[in-house]
């Protein structure tokens, strides 16, 4: 008897709406009816609003079911789906779905594909192909080759990634370390939890590649409390892969020397800045560090320190792999090579969309996205995170490139966009920008820890109505002051979405205080 592949996402976001009660209906109803399978759980495909999405092998070809709850388990067998037979949560050949068929997928190009733990797996879909590339390169052409494909950091300051490497290659240190940052606390994020959860091999493999870069013996991937499934993924594929040789004392024989270890955050959002994610790390209350010495000379336990998103550490092994070039070849202006972005919030289709830079707001929204949920008009979208503007449909033709949204006073940050419907009042989103920043203030420097906290107040008078005009000049002040003088991001960009809400929404500021007076 044959036996028939069967894929369930252990993905958290396919887990959180019945992943795991869909993969136990799917045993017991094979073996109660004699089918030999072997199930397999993938990571997700990124199509959220269709999980738990299932799919089943059949003639080398994956077909996919979806939204598959437990209940409908009998009935997927008894229309024959292990034979990719049709029943109403049919949706076709998987390679063959719009939504994947039209996305650039480099970074997540194994992401639901292959089983996450499985180091056979990994290497029969062209797994460690850059790290073998590496090894047979001198430091400097593994830099350069990061430098030429145009890599800019994707965790939301886009500094060119061979840049920082060569920096930490050129410091001098008694060690030196890699560190991965896996604190993804943006709002509307998830491709770091993707992809940790979906292949975490290559994360490893990209942090490899940097350490031979460097000339670093020991890495850290830090991530957050909230994420128990990507801990859990990392701590088991760094035993795979060290089992492997492809972590340890002595990398595939090379006589190069590369450990990692997993820490775990606490859950605060500061602790994503890398001078205070390094404090963390060292035992240390998450505060942020004065810069310079910048960590590149002086980061962790003092010594020169790489640290990198997961998205830009995981897209290194397809650059060594396939060259600086290939990489180089997408994208638009000085954002070169693919951007894993995340539509969240009130949208139809949301989930993970890899594309080169350069498709609108409008395109992800709409054509991805299929607009709001709710079925009513889209009216704003937050582009980057908590930090990041609102943008009003006017500015929707943006194209998503790092250039295009500081020109027009947003900014990309890490590829994540929630929308928003006509429900939306800004002036309660403003309000929420500056209590956010006073929850989660480091403390350090005042015009971040008592500004958050008094612009919270200037907007709540402005939308009681309280001297509207005066109270709006004085939140204009303070957001210059907090934009200026802040000692991190954090506090100087916090301001910006209120700006941004103020510019475009204004009415909604005298709305409130009218409705009020
Ligand atoms: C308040 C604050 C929170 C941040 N949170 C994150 C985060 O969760 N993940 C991340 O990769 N970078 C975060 N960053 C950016 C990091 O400080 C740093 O720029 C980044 O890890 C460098 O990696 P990259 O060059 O690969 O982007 C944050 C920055 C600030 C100011
Ligand atoms: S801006 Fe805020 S988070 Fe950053 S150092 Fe100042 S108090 Fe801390």
């Amino acid at each position: 008897m044959s036996v028939i592949t069967v894929y369930v996402p252990g993905d958290a976001g396919a887990l959180a709406v019945g992943a795991e009660a869909v993969a136990k209906a799917i045993i017991r109803e094979a073996q109660a009816r004699g089918v030999a399978i072997k199930l397999v759980r993938n990571g997700s495909r990124g199509m959220y609003w269709l999980e738990p999405l299932v799919e089943v092998e059949v003639a080398g070809r994956r077909h996919a079911y979806g939204p598959v709850r437990a209940r409908d388990v009998a009935s997927l067998f008894e229309a024959n789906f292990h034979n990719a037979a049709k029943h109403p949560l049919a949706l076709g050949a998987t390679d063959a779905l719009d939504w994947l068929r039209n996305q650039e997928r480099l970074t997540f190009q194994r992401v639901g594909v292959t089983d996450p733990l499985s180091l056979d797996d990994y290497l029969a879909h062209d797994g460690f192909a850059g790290l073998r590339a590496a090894l047979a390169m001198a430091p400097t052409d593994i830099i350069k080759a990061v430098t030429d494909s145009g890599l800019r950091g994707r965790g939301g300051a886009a500094f060119p990634a061979g840049i920082k490497w060569k920096t930490v290659a050129e410091a001098a240190g008694t060690h030196k370390y890699i560190v991965c940052n896996a604190d993804e606390g943006d709002s509307g994020t998830f491709a770091d939890r993707m992809l940790m959860e979906g292949d975490p091999l290559m994360l490893i493999e990209g942090m490899s590649i940097a350490a031979l870069a460097v000339g670093a013996s020991h890495g850290y991937v830090y991530i957050r409390s909230e994420y128990p499934h990507a801990e859990r993924a990392m701590r088991t594929a760094i035993e795979v892969a060290t089992a492997g040789g492809y972590l340890g004392a002595d990398i595939l024989g090379s006589g190069r020397a590369f450990t990692l270890e997993v820490r775990r955050g606490a859950g605060a959002y500061i602790c994503g800045e890398e001078t205070s994610l390094l404090e963390s790390i060292e035992g240390k209350r998450g505060q942020i560090r004065f810069k310079p010495p910048l960590p590149a000379h002086k980061g962790l336990f003092g010594q020169p320190t790489v640290v990198n998103n997961v998205l830009t550490l995981a897209t290194v092994p397809v650059i060594l792999a396939k060259g600086a070039q290939f990489y180089g070849e997408y994208g638009r202006g000085r954002s070169r090579g693919t951007q894993p972005f995340q539509l969240a919030g009130n949208v139809k289709h949301g989930g993970l969309i890899e594309k080169a830079f350069g498709l609108t707001l409008a395109e992800l929204i709409f054509d991805w996205g299929g607009g709001s949920a709710s079925g009513r008009a889209v009216r704003t979208a937050q582009v980057g995170g908590p930090l990041g503007a609102y943008l009003p449909p006017a500015h929707f033709d943006t194209p998503l490139d790092y250039e295009s949204f500081t020109a027009r006073k947003a900014m990309l940050g890490h590829g994540g966009v929630v929308v928003f419907d006509d429900s939306v009042d800004m002036a309660v989103m403003a309000r929420f920008a500056m209590e956010f920043c006073a929850v989660e203030s480091c403390g350090k420097c005042t015009p971040c820890r008592i500004g958050s906290v008094r612009g919270r107040e200037l907007i709540e008078h402005i939308m009681a109505g309280r001297e509207v005009a005066r109270n709006l000049a004085t939140l204009r002040e303070l957001c210059d002051t907090m934009i200026s003088a802040s000692l991190c991001a954090l506090g100087g960009m916090a301001p910006f979405p209120v700006l941004s809400a103020l510019e475009h929404f204004p009415d909604d500021f005298v709305r409130a205080g009218r409705d009020a007076a």
